[in-house]
């Protein structure tokens, strides 16, 4: 197939990882680079040996079919409209959009124009979540019954450059990592229908310890702890706490699944196989007895982001669906912003969206003619 032509906006942080990987895929062209900081922009061009553009000249110009959005939060809507306007298809990093309105149009403005919207997180494509799914269709663990999410943290702003959007609405612990729990749990279990909530503000300002910003005060402007329990249509129950108030032990699970049979503890979410596939195993317990299991035959164990868009790109050719959708990272949104309200209103909140459930990927979309692998 001919490589799907693929140009990001926002040259920060996390746009190195989507360089190596996208420069290695086979299916996917990495055109260029751009960024409003256009010193960014170039800099990244430079290292990974792509252009570097101006954003306006990238989005309504340019040959690239498909942009890659990395900005703040609070640009992914208006960054990805102007793309779908353009006659480009969108893959957004999480959150889809920071309002549902956003995210709503998005997905109408791709369908009117026969167009596709993605959105990370991709990890639930992984290795290790993938063999998590497996292993719940085979009934290692009997019918699930429940799923439990730990996020917790004390914050970012000893590690993040910029660390100022976290803590702004449209981030904080729920809408910057609950994608990665929530779009594990709809990849496990099917779509959620309602929810309750209670969050809560701990600290009212932070202090940037990390470079180059150390000493400013970060007035925090968004809940930064969550306790979430959801139903999901299937009948599982759910919760999530996310917070960056809170220190995690270490070895904390991430998720455990409850089953008529058994239980699991499953990969971090944020991870393609855990932190170290080698060594990361998934743990089955069963009466008195535990197992572990090793991810061995499934592909993309490191940290592979961007497979969402190789994905997309093997699903456009092939007129296919593609899974790390436009519609999941909706709902995911919808079950996030709706733990907001379900807190300030003390009530259980409907989810007004229903994706469907990602299918497993098949042993044949790894074969060299499907081309995922390359
Ligand atoms: N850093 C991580 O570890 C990480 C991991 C996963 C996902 N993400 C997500 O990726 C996104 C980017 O995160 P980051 O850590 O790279 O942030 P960052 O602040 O380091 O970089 C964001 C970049 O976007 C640019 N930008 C902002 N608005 C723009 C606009 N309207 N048009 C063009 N460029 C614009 C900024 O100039 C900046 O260079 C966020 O949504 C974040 O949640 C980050």
């Amino acid at each position: 197939m001919t490589p799907l032509k693929v140009g990001i906006v926002g040259a920060g942080n996390i746009s190195s990882i989507y360089c190596e990987n996208l420069s290695k895929f086979p299916s996917i062209e990495l055109v260029g680079i751009s960024d409003i900081d256009s010193a960014r922009a170039q800099a990244q061009a430079d290292k990974y040996g792509i252009r570097a553009f101006d954003v306006d000249s990238m989005i309504e110009g340019s040959d690239v079919e498909l942009i890659l959005n990395i900005t703040i939060p609070a640009a992914h809507g208006p960054v990805a409209l102007r793309a779908l306007q353009h006659g480009k298809h969108v893959y957004n990093e999480k959150p889809l959009a920071v309002t549902m309105d956003q995210a709503r149009e998005l997905n109408q403005v791709a369908a009117q124009k026969g167009l596709r919207v993605g959105c990370a997180p991709d990890t639930f494509l992984g290795g290790g979540h993938q063999k998590v799914r497996q292993l719940i269709e085979d009934g290692a663990i009997g019918v699930p019954v429940a799923v439990h999410g730990y996020m917790t943290s004390r914050g970012v702003e000893t590690w993040h450059p910029n660390p100022e959007f976290f803590y702004k609405p449209g981030a904080g612990p729920m809408l910057d990592m609950g994608p990665y729990y929530l779009t594990a749990f709809v990849n496990m279990f099917g779509a959620i229908s309602r929810l309750a909530a209670v969050t809560r503000t701990t600290f009212a300002e932070r202090t940037i310890t990390s470079e180059p910003f150390k000493g400013q005060i970060i007035k925090v402007e968004t809940p930064t702890t969550f306790i979430s329990s959801f139903q999901f249509e299937s009948g599982v129950l759910g919760q999530l706490t996310t917070s960056f108030d809170t220190y995690a032990f270490a070895g904390q699970p991430n998720i455990v699944v409850y089953g008529t049979e058994g239980s699991m503890i499953v990969p971090d979410p944020n991870s393609f196989c855990g932190w170290n596939p080698e060594t990361e195993r998934i743990r089955i317990k069963k009466g008195d007895t535990e197992t572990e299991i090793q991810v061995t035959d499934e592909p993309f164990k490191n940290n592979s982001r961007g497979l969402g868009i190789l994905d997309m790109a093997h699903a456009i050719h092939e007129g296919l669906a593609h899974r790390a959708s436009g519609e999941l990272a909706f709902h995911v949104l919808d079950a996030m912003l709706s733990s907001i309200t379900s807190s300030d209103e003390s009530r259980f909140v409907q989810l007004e969206t229903q994706p469907a459930q990602p299918t497993l990927i098949g042993s044949e979309e790894f074969s060299a003619e499907r081309g995922l692998l390359g």
